[in-house]
């Protein structure tokens, strides 16, 4: 497995701590928990270094027993996992759940799920976080769907600048000012629904320049994020998809490419809206 990972080629970036995170990895939302196994030693196999998974999506167990079964020695893996919604005042006791349930003893990345404003708990469930980064049991903390005014809320009273902000990014859906603001005080962005959930996919524009560089317009739409140096984390439960995906590295679009598709902006999320997002939703 470690050649395949060798002859995959994925690219790192380096976050504000130094640590090195595969800049295409593979996402779980959605697996259901019974399949997780099959599905994340299949990825595993294709040459994915880089699992994001999430307490919510309760399959935490499927990617540990994947990772345990794979052989693959566990500092070659990075693995992400985020704090439930209705445990953002119990983080630290959360953090074990899932430490436990992914059989480790330290996670790569640890992201609050969603900000969820109106329970006013993220900055104390970040004073959690950086417990559990300064007690070396995760190597970098992060959060996910925070707007501009979260980020400003957390930064006014934190130590630990966030790693990374994972949010919803595509052709059609694509955050430009956050994705801006965020690269701005040194937080990655990590787009999830790289591929508006298949939707993106079918953009005439997009099929026209896969048909002009023999590929998929998957791979099309995953080179366009990681030529802006965006981290992806694409679900496949398909392995051929999952390896054809994991491809968009060797693909090297033109900036004139790169601009077309960045045209396709339509404002249109396909995910919930953070500022709305309930403490029941995950
Ligand atoms: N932080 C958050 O709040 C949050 C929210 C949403 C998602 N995420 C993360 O982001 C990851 C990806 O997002 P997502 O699952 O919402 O959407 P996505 O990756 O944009 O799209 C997944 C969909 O596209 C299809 N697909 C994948 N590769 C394809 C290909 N090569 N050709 C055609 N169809 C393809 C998949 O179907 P098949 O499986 O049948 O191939 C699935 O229906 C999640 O798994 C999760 O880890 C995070």
């Amino acid at each position: 497995m470690t050649s395949q990972t060798q002859e995959t080629s994925v690219p790192t970036v380096t976050l504000n701590n130094g640590v090195q995170i595969p800049q295409l990895g593979f996402g779980v939302f959605q697996v259901p928990p019974e399949e997780t196994q099959s599905i994340v030693e299949d990825a595993l196999e294709a040459g994915y270094r880089h699992i994001d998974t999430a307490a919510a999506y309760r399959n935490e167990a499927g990617v540990g027993a994947a990772i345990a079964a794979s052989g693959i020695p566990r500092e070659e893996i990075f693995i992400t996992t985020k704090l439930r919604n209705g445990e953002q005042g119990n983080a630290t006791e959360a953090f074990d759940n899932s430490a436990h349930a992914l059989g480790v003893d330290y996670v790569d990345l640890y992201l609050i799920h969603w900000p969820v404003p109106s329970q006013g708990l993220f900055v104390q469930a970040w004073k959690q976080l950086e417990r559990l980064y300064a007690n070396g049991q995760v190597r970098a903390i992060g959060v996910s769907n925070f707007l501009a005014d979260h980020l400003d809320t957390l930064l006014a009273a934190s130590n630990v600048v966030p790693a990374v902000n994972q949010i919803e990014i595509h052709p059609t859906f694509q955050q430009q000012e956050l994705s801006a603001k965020s690269r701005s005080l040194g937080i990655m962005v990590e787009a999830y629904s790289p591929l508006g959930q298949g939707a993106d996919l079918e953009a005439a524009t997009v099929k026209s320049i896969a048909g002009r560089h023999g590929t998929s317009p998957a791979q099309i739409v995953l080179g366009w994020h990681l030529a802006q140096g965006t981290i992806v984390i694409p679900k496949s439960a398909d392995s051929t998809r999952m390896r054809e995906n994991l491809g968009a590295v060797r693909l090297t679009l033109t900036p004139a490419e790169v601009a077309d598709i960045t045209a396709l902006e339509s404002g249109a999320r396909a995910g919930t809206d953070p500022a709305l997002a309930a403490h029941s939703q995950m």
